[in-house]
Order: structure tokens, then sequence, then C-alpha cells
């Protein structure tokens, strides 16, 4: 259980370190917090900084719920422990204490950890959310879809109910860290992707 507990601590901790932000400095670009939709995030990223930028955002905060898992793996760990620690990296990210609680939305590093997890259930979120871009061009929507049909996915692939519960949770903070997109989808106001 200390063990365990360590672990929780060190995924938060994990989660906690904002890519956007620390290549927004390294770039010398603005502060993703106040520009665009004012998340520290890979889409505003390619708004604010380009391409280049956005791929390093996505791929540094997926590390952040991948590094966890596999640390985790190497323990022995069981699926739903590793739930929870994913849960623990999610709310680093969304809720980091090296930037006073105020974080992103968490799909890349949601992502990360499944890729991580369950590399067959990352692959169907990675899928939808490129099959729904490419039709809609919303980066916001493609996430909720992914995001809502995940646990599907997971369950179907694992066959863990109780892991399943703990991905639904998460799923279910997704949509709550959405709410701005979800109310400008509503509004027919959310950006495209370019
Ligand atoms: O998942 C986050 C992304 O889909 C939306 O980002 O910057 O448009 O709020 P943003």
């Amino acid at each position: 259980p200390e063990l365990f507990f360590t672990i929780i601590i060190l995924s938060y901790l994990i989660g906690s370190i904002s890519t956007a932000i620390i290549i927004c400095k390294i770039l010398n670009l603005p502060d993703p917090r106040t520009q665009g939709s004012n998340n520290p995030g890979a889409t505003n990223i390619l708004r604010i900084g380009g391409k280049k930028a956005a791929i390093i955002t996505l791929v540094g905060d997926g590390l952040k719920g991948m590094i966890p898992v596999l640390i985790a793996h190497y323990l022995d760990l069981d699926t739903l422990n590793i739930t929870w620690i994913i849960f623990a990296a999610f709310l680093g990210h969304v809720y980091p204490i090296f930037f006073s609680f105020k974080g992103g939305k968490g799909v890349a590093t949601f992502l990360g950890a499944l890729l991580a997890l369950s590399y067959p259930t990352g692959l169907s979120f990675i899928i939808t959310w490129i099959f729904v871009a490419k039709v809609l061009k919303i980066s916001s929507l493609s996430a909720l879809v992914a995001t809502a049909l995940t646990p599907v996915y997971f369950y179907l692939i694992t066959n863990n109910l109780i892991a399943t519960y703990v991905i639904i949770s998460i799923c279910i903070w997704i949509f709550y860290t959405h709410q701005s997109n979800i109310k400008r989808l509503f509004n027919n106001q959310e950006n495209k992707i370019n």
C-alpha cells in the first residue's frame, strides 16, 4: 500500500508538469493560458505556435500519462491499480501543483496512459479522434466523441468491469474539463482546426 500511494503521488507530480507552458517559455511564445482558448494543451499550442510546438506538447503530455503506467507495469501492479494511477496523472495535468492548480483538459495525458495500459484501447481512441476530426474539423468534439467511446472500447478489450468504472470516471471528468468547449459547440462557435 505504501508503494501504491507513493506512485499515486509521483504520478500526480509528473502530471503536474505542463508541457505547453514550458514549451511556450522555451520557444518564446506567449503564455497559452492567456491566448486562444486559454488552454495549456496541444490544440491551443497549434493556434499559438504551429505544428511543431503542438506535436511536442502532445508527445510531452502523452508521456506524462505513459511513464507512470510503465512504472506500474515494472512493479507488476494490476489493471485496476493502474487505472487509479492514470487518474492521478490526469488530475495532475488538470490541477497542476506547479501552476496554481490551473492546468489543461487532460486528453493527451489520458491517451498516453491508455496506450501504455491497453494499446488497442489507445489506438481505438486515436482512430476515433482522427475520423471525427477529418469529418468535422473540430478538436474538442473529436476528443469528446473519442472519450465517450473509450469506456466501451476498454471494456470490450480488457473485460475488466471495475477498472472500466475508473476509466468512466476519468471520461466524465474530461467532459467536465471541456465545459467551455461544449458551450461553444452548442452555440456553433467552436474553433475549427485549420
Ligand atoms: O481536448 C482539448 C482540445 O480538444 C480543445 O482544446 O484549446 O480548443 O479548448 P481547445
